[in-house]
């Protein structure tokens, strides 16, 4: 009986909410009453980690005690801000990957798998693929200098995208690489041209896979990558197959100065970032395929479609005109909202930072306050969302893995590491979708 009750309050509420006459924060406020009228608590996402600091594991004790002496290993410094997972057949738990990019020194390695042995801030950490391939900080450009984000694809490769910077020092080209993750072999590298990146100003934080031949069919080749450039303010696109790569910069990819603040959980942050994060539209709608993208700090939601934005024809580098046409502004969310992921169902899944947690967005329905659905809201666990990815496990079913890291207290250099910093959090995208416990 009571839960009728709470049901029709809900329902009065949500009619309610159609009045056009509130404010922004005002509509959230209802929108949160409404919400936690319903629910009456935050979302419990299913904790797979936890750590009050990373704990690195070094191939021995002197590399350790070297990379301390050296400042190559500052214990204060490295901050998580990816995730992603890869199910070997047969394997109940996936491998799970964590990066760990060099904004500074510090960082000892920025790309690193979770490991069982437990230490005293939480779970240990090891080098992926190897230590060697991290150990020079940008001595070799063989191996990796700085990487902000990854994808593992459905044929068991690894897309990493590598900055090639540390601080802005441009070590090597940035670069795109794709590894066999159970063989630890490189299937595929592309260094970017000069002109495509900009030295001392590009930062390559999240690539953005879409492949027409995926698993079990297809051998993940025929692919396209997109690239963000948040303080480069564009992104690159890379055709694959063709090994060519091109440079879109426009109003679109830009920052807007009215979310250059960014506040979370009560602390405020500076930060001009262009272009930031993609998804696209999934086969299995049979709609016409776009692409869906970001600035971080800009609560602009921006697409393409994909048969432009794929065709170099349209783009010519230096000329914020070209293509322009093609874009479309599919709304304004009020707030900034972080990283996004796309579920099979065309749900667009992203990170708002007020109210902290994450908002889904039918993509076939216009990109409005009432069309966007606060699927998961936790002020504890889900600050700040820097990770999201929609991966399929073995029985077939989607989930959602998120990696939080309170990258205000970071940025602010006040993180308390007595208390949970780092999260890595995932949930059944249907119980996501519909409201079940995860
Ligand atoms: C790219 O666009 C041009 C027109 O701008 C068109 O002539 C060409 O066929 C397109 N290429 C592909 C591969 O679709
Ligand atoms: C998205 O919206 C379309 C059009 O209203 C609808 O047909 C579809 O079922 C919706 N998808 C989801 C996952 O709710
Ligand atoms: C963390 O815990 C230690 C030992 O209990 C304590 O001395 C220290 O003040 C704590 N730091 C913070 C920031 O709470």
């Amino acid at each position: 009986m009571h839960s009728i009750w709470l049901y029709l309050i809900c329902v009065v509420f949500s009619i309610g909410e159609s009045q056009p006459q509130y404010s922004y924060s005002q509509k959230y406020e209802r929108k949160l009453q409404n919400y936690h009228q319903c629910t009456n608590k935050y979302k419990e996402l299913t904790k797979v980690y936890e750590a009050r600091n990373l704990e690195f594991g070094f191939p021995s004790e002197f590399e350790r005690q070297t990379a301390l002496l050296s400042g190559r290993y500052q214990p204060d410094i490295p901050l998580p801000i990816d995730v992603d997972v890869y199910y070997l057949p047969n394997r109940y738990r996936p491998e799970i990957f964590l990066t760990i990019p060099r904004f500074g020194r510090g960082v000892p390695y920025s790309l690193a798998t979770l490991t069982d042995v437990v230490r005293p801030n939480g779970p240990e950490l090891q080098p992926f693929p190897s230590y060697d391939w991290h150990s020079t900080h940008g001595g070799d450009c063989n191996g990796l200098t700085s990487v902000y984000r990854i994808q593992v694809d459905s044929c068991g490769n690894m897309w990493i995208l590598d900055s090639g910077e540390i601080e802005f020092v441009q070590y090597c080209a940035p670069q795109i690489l794709v590894l066999d993750i159970a063989r630890s072999t490189v299937l595929h590298r592309y260094r970017l041209p000069l002109g495509i990146y900009k030295p001392k100003i590009s930062r390559f934080v999240t690539p953005y896979v879409d492949i027409a031949d995926p698993a079990p069919w297809g051998s993940c080749q025929k692919a396209f990558v997109y690239m963000a450039d948040p303080t480069g303010n564009g992104f690159v696109v890379y055709d694959v197959s063709n090994r060519r790569s091109w440079r879109i910069e426009n109003k679109y990819t830009y920052p807007d100065p009215d979310f250059g603040t960014h506040t979370i959980a009560g602390e405020s942050f500076e930060l001009m970032d262009g272009t930031f994060s993609f998804a696209a539209t999934p086969h299995s709608l049979g709609i016409r395929r776009m692409l869906y993208f970001h600035s971080l700090s800009n609560d602009a939601q921006i697409a393409i479609p994909l048969h432009i934005v794929n065709n170099q024809s349209y783009w010519s580098l230096n000329d914020p005109s070209s293509g322009l046409e093609h874009f479309i502004l599919l709304g304004k969310r009020g707030v900034q909202c972080g990283i996004e992921a796309m579920t099979a169902q065309g749900v667009l899944l992203c990170g708002h930072l007020a109210p902290i947690g994450i908002f889904g967005w039918n993509i076939s329905t216009p990109y409005t306050f009432h069309n966007r659905a606060l699927l998961a809201e936790n002020p504890e666990t889900l600050q700040f969302v820097s990770g999201l990815k929609v991966r399929r496990n073995l029985w077939g079913q989607d989930e959602v893995w998120i990696v939080s890291n309170r990258l205000q207290r970071s940025f602010g250099g006040n993180l308390n590491f007595n208390e949970t910093n780092y999260r890595i959090l995932k949930c059944g995208v249907v119980d996501l979708l519909i409201g079940r416990p995860c």
